[in-house]
C-alpha cells in the first residue's frame, strides 16, 4: 500500500511480535511516526526496544500486522530489496557491530560504498562525519583500540555518513559519560534538524525528561499505543 502525498515516514498497524514458543515482546501495537519527527521508544529493559527497531529495518519480521516505511509494505518487500530499504536508513546499535579488522575509516566509509561516492567525496564525507563525533584523529585506530564511548561514537558515524533519512538510535548514550552523552544528544537535534527522523530508544529517562518531543512508551501489558 501506499500513501500517496502522505507526511507519515514509519507506521506500525496492529504489530505483534512474539518469539515462540511464549515469549510475546508486544502486541497489536498502533504508532504513526511523521517524517522529520524526534520521536523517543521507552521502557524498561526487555519491554521490546530493541525488537521494534530491527523490525523497522527487516531484521526480523511481525508474526502479524503491518509496517510501512516511507510508504512500503515491508511485508512486500523480497530479500533482494531489502537493502534498498537499508540505504534510507541508519541504525546506530545497541552492542555498536563495529568490524575489527577494519580501522575506524573504513568501518564508516563501507556504508559509503553502496551509494557509488568517489574516493576523494568519500573520504571527505568520512573525515567530516568522524570530526562531528570527536574521532577525527583516531581514524586509523582500529575498534579494539578505542574506548567503549569511542567505538560508540565511531558506530553513530557510520550510521550517519550517507545521510539516510531515517535514523534508528538504539541507546546510543549507553555508554557515554554526561559531556559525551550531550554531544550525542546535539549530534542527534543536528541530524534532525537536517531533516533525518530519528527514533531514539532509550530505558534512560533522563534524556527525555524535559523534551517537547514525543515520547512512546512501550507496553507492560500488551495494550495499545498509539
Ligand atoms: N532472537 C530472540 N529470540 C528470542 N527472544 C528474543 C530475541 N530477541 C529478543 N528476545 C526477547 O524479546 C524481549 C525484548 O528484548 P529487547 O532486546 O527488544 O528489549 P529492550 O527493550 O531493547 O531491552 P534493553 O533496554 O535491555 O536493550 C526480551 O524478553 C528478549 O529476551
Ligand atoms: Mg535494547
Amino acid at each position: 500500500m501506499i500513501f500517496a502525498e502522505s507526511s507519515t515516514i514509519i507506521h506500525l498497524q496492529g504489530v505483534t511480535k512474539e518469539y515462540p514458543p511464549d515469549n510475546i515482546v508486544f502486541s497489536n501495537i498502533d504508532l504513526e511516526i511523521e517524517k522529520g519527527e524526534f520521536i523517543f521508544l521507552t521502557g524498561p529493559s526487555g519491554i521490546g526496544k530493541t525488537t521494534l527497531l530491527r523490525l523497522l529495518f527487516c531484521a526480523e519480521q511481525p508474526t502479524s500486522g503491518e509496517i510501512w516505511v516511507d510508504g512500503v509494505a515491508l511485508s512486500s518487500l523480497s530479500n533482494s530489496q531489502i537493502p534498498y530499504l537499508r540505504r534510507k536508513i541508519g541504525v546506530i546499535f545497541q552492542d555498536f557491530k563495529l568490524l575489527s579488522d577494519h580501522t575506524v575509516f573504513d568501518n564508516v566509509a563501507l556504508s559509503l560504498e553502496v551509494i557509488g561516492l568517489n574516493r576523494r567525496q568519500s573520504r571527505k564525507r568520512v573525515m567530516q562525519v568522524l570530526e562531528g563525533v570527536g574521532l577525527a584523529g583516531k581514524w586509523s585506530n582500529y575498534p579494539l583500540q578505542l574506548s567503549g564511548g569511542e567505538q560508540q561514537r565511531v558506530a553513530i558515524a557510520r550510521a550517519v555518513v550517507n545521510r539516510p533519512a531515517i535514523v534508528l538510535a538504539d541507546e546510543p548514550t549507553g555508554n557515554l559519560d554526561q559531556e559525551r552523552t550531550n554531544e550525542v544528544m546535539m549530534l542527534m537535534e543536528e541530524l534532525n534538524a537536517r531533516g533525518a527522523t530519528v527514533v531514539f530508544a532509550t530505558h534512560d529517562d533522563r534524556l527525555y525528561e524535559n523534551t517537547h518531543r514525543r515520547v512512546v512508551k512501550l507496553p507492560e501489558g500488551k495494550f495499545e499505543i498509539s
